[in-house]
């Protein structure tokens, strides 16, 4: 992106390499600061300070230094002379849920943290904890910045956040219609015959599977849309195809 000539800021989400410390430096990329080790492999940095956002673990149980040590971390961070610490910031787990007691008492521990960094006389350009679930949901959970992933796809992270955000689905995947087959009540479809019809239907072959990306396991609930009718996928997904009950619609096939 540097190459190309984007000259804005670049926050890494990846877990810190600290092989890559020069690399980052160099090109002036902000990096995620999320362990004791990480800061260890800082201190040794030698160079042009690096642009650091510190992570703590409210929650989630992915990257993060644990809400429990949040002030020393905080503390030894505020040590460092190698990093400018521009960010501070945590990740919602269940921010996207009708029930949002989980999602409240990490907001609770976050705000605790934003707290010591205080005490700590400390401050940061940038703190941050929404996620799309959050935004939609958890008001008080804004700060200064916002980190949307799902929304940007033009999908709604769950079916219990506020829906009134009009987005649009940034991609749909579609595939070619290249059989169809009239099949009795009780036949089988597909590896396994996991799926048998339960009356007589018209089963249709679409050209696409695993192979190009249809998870395996959207044969269970999964369905297909065609002219804004849904057709639920019989049976498990092949590498190259999957099959549909398309019943009496008015459907043709690519010959
Ligand atoms: C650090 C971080 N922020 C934001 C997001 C975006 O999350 P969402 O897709 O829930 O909006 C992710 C996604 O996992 C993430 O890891």
């Amino acid at each position: 992106m540097r190459d190309a000539g984007i000259k804005t800021d670049i926050f890494i989400y990846a877990k810190f390499d600290p092989s890559r410390i020069d690399e980052a430096s160099k090109y002036n990329l902000t990096l995620n600061i999320s362990s004791f080790d990480d800061l260890k492999a800082l201190k040794a940095h030698v160079g042009n300070t690096v642009k650091v956002h510190l992570k703590i673990d409210t929650g989630m149980t992915r990257l993060g230094v644990p809400f429990e040590q949040a002030e020393a971390f905080l503390q030894e961070a505020n040590q460092l002379d190698t990093i400018e610490l521009e960010g501070l910031y945590s990740h919602f787990a269940t921010a996207d849920e009708g029930d949002l007691s989980y999602a409240n008492s990490q907001l609770s521990k976050f705000n605790d943290v934003v707290e010591i960094s205080k005490k700590l006389d400390m401050s940061f350009d940038f703190v941050h904890c929404s996620n799309s679930g959050a935004i939609l949901n958890v008001q008080d959970s804004r700060f200064n910045m916002v980190r949307t992933g799902m929304l940007l796809y033009g999908a709604f992270p769950s079916d219990e956040v506020p829906q009134k955000l009009p987005i649009k689905p940034v991609m749909t995947f579609t595939a070619p219609v290249v059989e169809i087959r009239d099949v009795k009540a009780g036949t089988q479809i597909s590896y396994g015959g996991v799926y048998k019809t339960k009356s007589d239907t018209r089963i249709a072959v679409i050209q696409a599977g695993f192979a190009d990306g249809v998870p395996r396991p959207w044969y269970i609930d999964g369905f297909v849309k065609f002219q804004n009718q849904d057709f639920k996928i019989t049976g498990r997904i092949c590498m190259d195809q999957l099959m549909i009950d398309i019943g009496s619609a008015d459907i043709k096939y690519r010959r």
